[in-house]
């Protein structure tokens, strides 16, 4: 199987999935996207975590925040518009979530994989003001280094590329 890049027709709406481990900087490079007017329909399960709980962190309304999220992404695809998912989306059955979108609307998926060296995580997510557990930055950064494009092809995926994010340091 090829994991060249090939092109995806956007034309009528598309899912761009973001997948990094907590601290990779998918929020960062977003914002700074959307803020440069490159991109729009940005949706973040962290902010509908803090919008049904009592914090980004709060994985106690993840259902909801997805089943949030999903309603939300499934009006702009409806509306024809590109939709960027910003969650760490670092197993199957994550990614299945929006495959599964994807495929109910017809449009095209494509992977965005944020690699990141996991010191570097850990540091940002040390300072940050909702840190995660340890353990499950760790595990993240596992699956995420051992991912494949071809894997992610052969799971619905219609491209896959990867971020080259540039460090400054620990925090922006
Ligand atoms: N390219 C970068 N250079 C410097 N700092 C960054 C960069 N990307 C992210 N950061 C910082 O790292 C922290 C985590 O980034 P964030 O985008 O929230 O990660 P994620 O959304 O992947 O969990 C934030 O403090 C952010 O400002
Ligand atoms: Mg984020």
């Amino acid at each position: 199987m090829t994991t060249a890049p090939r092109p995806v027709d956007t034309s009528t709406g598309s899912i761009t999935v973001m997948i990094g481990i907590p601290g990779a900087g998918k929020s960062h490079f977003l914002k700074g996207e959307f803020e440069a007017g490159r991109m729009d329909n940005i949706l973040s399960l962290d902010e509908a975590r803090g919008e049904f709980g009592v914090g980004p962190h709060d994985q106690s309304v993840t259902p909801q925040a997805v089943d949030h999220v999903v309603e939300q992404a499934g009006i702009l695809l409806d509306a024809g518009a590109a939709v960027t998912i910003d969650a760490t989306s670092t197993t199957v059955s994550d990614r299945r979530t929006w495959l599964d979108l994807a495929r109910a609307h017809d449009v095209p998926a494509r992977a965005v994989i944020v690699r990141i060296p996991l010191k570097v995580a850990l540091y940002r997510n040390s300072v940050r003001q909702y840190p995660v557990p340890t353990e499950f930055v760790c595990e993240c950064h596992h699956r995420v280094t051992n991912l494949t494009d071809g894997a992610l092809l052969a799971e619905g995926f219609a491209a896959v590329s990867e971020l080259n994010t540039q460090f400054r340091g620990g925090q922006a």
